[in-house]
């Protein structure tokens, strides 16, 4: 393979930049030219597409964001948008693609690679919900900006004895409440992966009440809200009508897909973007790569679609069990 495109689609993530960096970086010391397509799949669309040299990737390893931009894609769906895809490729000389992004993205480059153009995705997504790897770029990130978030929210609940309710993103993983939960020592935690409801996180103030605890955080997925219904708003109503604790919500939103990408980011990052052109110039397309326990491993793209991601009970039990 002589030329690569690299892309990033669906929604931003810490990191995205130094998966890019590696990329470039990597295939070009392998001899081959690299062109950056601009806001994912719509760049192929539109022919938005620029060289990228050893240079233009100079200074990004530490910025949140992506230098490429990004875009969810609905036009990419239909066989005739991946076709067009296709024509793009082939009248610019692109062989093969990184497609860096969520799942979501990844049935694009099961697409095109189904159609001609040899793709490997790398997972970035502040979310962690995709099956196929232990990890995805940018999660470190968003729970770290997370937990510094509910620390200053717990000075304020600890001033007045109050209860802080506070909403963390996750739409289809309740990973980022699981784990900025426990580094914040949350009261409990509402989670969809759980049968837990309002009710036991009132049972829970309740009970820890008598133990002389009189302020309160209660971390809740975004994926609980949106299953159950019931807003961060209304779930704080419930709380103060219920223990007469004053009570206040929060919705921490998108603040948590921005920032400076932690070391864990730009590393998994680096690695995975590494490995990602070492498979295109093997020759090896519509795979995806990801980390297992240490390893970097790569599977079929159907294949990690097809997985299903599994919470992590064990640790939701080590909440339960500290956090009163
Ligand atoms: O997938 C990452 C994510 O931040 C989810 O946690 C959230 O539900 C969604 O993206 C928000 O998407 P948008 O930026 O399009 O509002």
């Amino acid at each position: 393979m002589k030329t690569i495109g690299v892309l990033t689609s669906g929604g931003d993530a810490p990191g995205m930049n130094a998966a890019i960096r590696s990329v470039t970086r990597t295939a070009i010391g392998k001899g081959m030219t690299v062109k950056g397509v601009y806001r994912g799949f719509n760049g192929l669309l539109n022919k938005h597409i620029e060289d990228l040299g050893v240079r233009s990737v100079s200074n990004i390893i530490e910025r949140g964001g992506t230098t490429l931009y990004t875009a969810r894609c609905p036009e990419f769906v239909p066989l005739e948008g991946v076709r067009k895809g296709v024509k793009t490729c082939i009248d610019e000389g692109i062989e093969g693609i990184v497609v860096i992004g969520g799942d979501g993205s990844f049935r694009g480059a099961k697409d095109l690679s189904n159609e001609g153009i040899p793709c490997v995705g790398i997972p970035a997504t502040i979310d962690n919900d995709i099956a196929a790897t232990d990890y995805t770029i940018g999660f470190d990130t968003a729970m770290n900006t997370a937990m510094e978030l509910i620390d200053k929210l717990r000075d304020t609940a600890q001033s007045h004895d109050r209860c802080s309710v506070v909403e963390v993103m996750g739409r289809r993983a309740g990973d980022i409440a699981l784990y900025t939960g426990i580094a914040c020592g949350a009261t409990t935690i509402l989670v969809m992966e759980s049968d837990y409801t309002v009710a036991h996180a009132i049972e829970r103030i309740n009970s820890t009440r008598t133990s002389r605890k009189h302020h309160f955080i209660i971390v809740v997925s975004e994926g609980f809200t949106a299953g159950n219904k019931i807003s961060a708003d209304e779930i704080s109503r419930q709380i103060e009508s219920e223990t007469g604790v004053e009570t206040r919500a929060t919705i921490l939103g998108h603040v948590q897909r921005g920032g400076t990408p932690t070391l864990r980011d730009r590393l998994v990052a680096s690695r995975l973007g590494f490995r990602a052109v070492e498979l295109l110039s093997e020759g090896k397309g519509n795979r995806v790569v990801g980390i297992k326990g240490a390893a970097i491993v790569d599977y079929e793209i159907n294949e990690a679609l097809a997985m299903k991601k599994t919470f992590d009970d064990e640790m939701y039990k080590i909440a339960e069990a500290i956090s009163f």
